[in-house]
């Protein structure tokens, strides 16, 4: 079984994408622990209803917070293969990126390196892409290092938004584009399908 763990913000409509693809898959991909920079959110009711572990790396209270240092022994007592940042809004620290290297990917909703870096989330990317009148979004699935956005991209999927009329039809659109790839993307790290060679990232069929 191929080990993950899923950091989340908010709503967690990737994380579901990334559980129901494996359920469709005969569960080769398993979701050991939901990480969460909130002391709760929609995503870890997800878990929840999934019986998934949660942590909570929010300092807001004392009770509830975990530190990185402690997350990372817990990572490796579950036995994480890939960290998956799927809305996760905080800086990942060097400490975690460290110890995982090569082994964090995230998700952002726009072609990157376009529309990517500190405060470019959410509903921001879209209302930046739809102010430029660009004519074609879609998803990143990159590799976390200690800049913003800035690791090795792994894929991309482009969806043409030439005749949206909202920043939020635009992120409709690339959101359901992202439910397709991050499964993609995990199932191909799953079988040793992601490979690095002369700086550039290959999916092998
Ligand atoms: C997604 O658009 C993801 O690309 C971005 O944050 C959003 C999270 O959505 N990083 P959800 O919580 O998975 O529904």
């Amino acid at each position: 079984m191929y080990k993950i763990a899923v950091f989340v913000s908010g709503r967690g409509s990737n994380l579901k994408a990334i559980l129901d693809s494996s359920q469709q898959d005969g569960n080769k991909i398993e979701v050991v622990c939901v990480v969460g920079d909130k002391i709760d959110c929609l995503a870890f009711e997800i878990a929840h209803i999934n019986s998934i572990k949660t942590y909570s790396v929010s300092n807001v209270t004392k009770e509830n917070y975990l530190a990185y240092s402690e997350l990372i022994t817990n990572l490796r007592n579950l036995k994480v293969d890939l960290i998956v940042l799927a809305g996760f809004l905080k800086k990942i620290p060097d400490e975690l990126i460290e110890q995982f290297e090569n082994r964090i990917i995230n998700i952002h909703p726009a072609l990157l390196p376009s529309f990517g870096g500190k405060g470019m989330y959410g509903i921001n990317v879209h209302r930046a892409v739809f102010e430029k009148s660009v004519q074609v979004a879609g998803a990143t699935i990159h590799f976390v290092d200690k800049i913003y956005d800035n690791g090795k991209i792994i894929a991309q999927e482009c969806v043409n938004i030439s005749d949206v009329e909202t920043p939020e039809d635009i992120a409709e659109r690339v959101l359901k584009i992202e439910h397709q790839i991050l499964p993609m993307v995990i199932g191909k790290f799953s079988e040793n399908k992601v490979v690095v060679k002369n700086n550039r990232v290959y999916l092998l069929d």
